[in-house]
């Protein structure tokens, strides 16, 4: 009997983890893999001091605020060297950022919308000798009528719309950029669009939604099946998956907008996507369901965290004379062997087959209640506490009839 140890790193979560370790509970599993039985134990780490040769006695980790502390980061990155398995990365999480992945992906054929880097603002923290040398002036609106308006000015990094401006002529750009300060912008050409979908990936499991990014936080996600076009869905399926295996980002969202069926992503690098049961609802439980299968699948097999990322097999299907169609398809295939996608579907189907029922029992649970009207409690006023509360059952109630028919369906 082998007891694998699930780390979690987190924040200020409460209904993630909270369901994670309810619903793990509750599955109890012993897995047989290769003649030895595995079990499951959950842990909640805190942040502390540590020696750089200790052992941790983690099989995986799964983080949830090294973006924010440089003290985990740095401990993850030891503790990665040691052999536990990280979901996320911590080193291309903190090296690319959201300009490094606009460059790859661009370089890969897919459609960026256009985008300019420029120099800060406010530069008086920089090498002075440097910029009075080679700083060359440039003329912020000749760079914005190139690109035409709307534009949005983001930074280069970071998230949580921090900074974020629609900018829609040349006085809003001069303001914005004058605002700007000390943090770099990118400015990129604004896509008036359709549709707009979000999707998570939980290694190579997909789930693409309908996101309003305008409506109050517990409406943003819209409970809709038929958002996307065939052809929508499949190639957003298949950036998403591409933007998960070429960064080493196993838990991440892929925001892209959408115009007459063609697909522009605008922000797929969200170290710490969004998993609330307030925000999440109706997918509340994929992303849960979706863990358990892969930190499971991660640690029972022994799976190698992957320090190198092969961006040069992907760079060279990008300069082959092929259409993008093909080149998608091609990046799926380094992509799906970097997720071991067959090994891990074969895996699922054979030690996970129970994990829709017991998720059903857990999710409609007296402990699943409890979830809910705890985090209530800590996001709304105490007069809206009613009103909430029976929103968010409602949903989940509307979530176990549609998986009800779903399991009842494939019986
Ligand atoms: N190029 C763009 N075209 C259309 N909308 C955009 C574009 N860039 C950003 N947005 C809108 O602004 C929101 C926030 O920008 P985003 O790049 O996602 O930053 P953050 O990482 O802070 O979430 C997006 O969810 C989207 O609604
Ligand atoms: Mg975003």
């Amino acid at each position: 009997m082998k007891d694998i140890k699930l780390g979690l790193l987190l924040g200020n979560e409460i209904s993630m983890p909270d369901a994670l370790e309810g619903l793990l509970k509750k599955l109890n599993l012993k897995i047989e893999h290769e003649g030895e039985t595995y079990t499951f134990d959950t842990e909640r780490i805190t942040i502390e001091p540590f020696n750089i040769r200790y052992k941790p006695n983690y099989n995986l980790v799964v983080e949830r605020v090294s973006h924010w502390h440089t003290n985990p980061r740095e401990w993850l990155k030891k503790i990665l060297l040691d052999g536990v398995y990280v979901v996320n990365n911590p080193f291309t999480f903190q090296s690319i950022e959201k300009h490094t992945g606009f460059c790859m992906l661009a370089k890969l054929g897919v459609n960026i919308p256009d985008t300019w880097l420029l120099p800060q603002k406010d530069q008086s923290d920089l090498l002075q000798e440097a910029l009075e040398l080679y700083s060359k002036l440039f003329d912020l609106e000749e760079i914005a009528e190139s690109i035409g308006y709307p534009i949005y000015m983001k930074p280069y990094d970071g998230g949580g719309w921090v900074g974020v401006k629609k900018i829609n002529n040349l006085e809003e750009l001069h303001k914005a950029f004058d605002e700007s300060g000390k943090r770099m912008q990118h400015l990129q050409k604004g896509i008036e669009h359709d549709k707009f979908c979000r999707a998570l990936n939980i290694g190579p499991q997909i789930l693409p939604m309908q996101y309003e990014p305008k409506n109050p936080l517990h409406q943003r996600y819209v409970i809709n099946f038929d958002y996307l076009t065939p052809k929508e869905g499949n190639e957003m399926v298949k950036l998403t998956k591409l933007v998960g295996a070429i960064f080493g980002w196993e838990y991440n969202s892929c925001e892209v907008a959408i115009d007459k069926e063609t697909l522009y992503p605008v922000d797929f690098c969200n170290a710490v996507p969004d998993s609330s049961f307030m925000s999440l609802h109706f997918y509340f439980p994929w992303i849960i369901k979706a863990l358990i299968r892969w930190t499971t699948f991660c640690s029972v097999t022994g799976r190698k965290f992957r320090f190198d990322l092969n961006w040069q097999k992907y760079l060279d299907v990008a300069e082959s004379a092929i259409s993008y169609e093909e080149k998608l398809d091609k990046y799926m295939e380094i992509a799906d062997d970097y997720f071991e996608t067959e090994k891990f579907e074969e895996f699922c189907a054979k030690h996970l087959s129970h994990l829709d029922e017991a998720a059903y029992e857990f999710f409609t649970s007296e402990e699943m209640n409890k979830i809910i009207e705890r985090k209530i409690r800590k996001k709304f006023p105490e007069h809206e506490f009613d009103e909430f509360t029976s929103h968010y059952k409602g949903i989940r109630d509307f979530w176990a009839k549609c998986e009800h028919d779903k399991m009842k369906a494939t019986v």
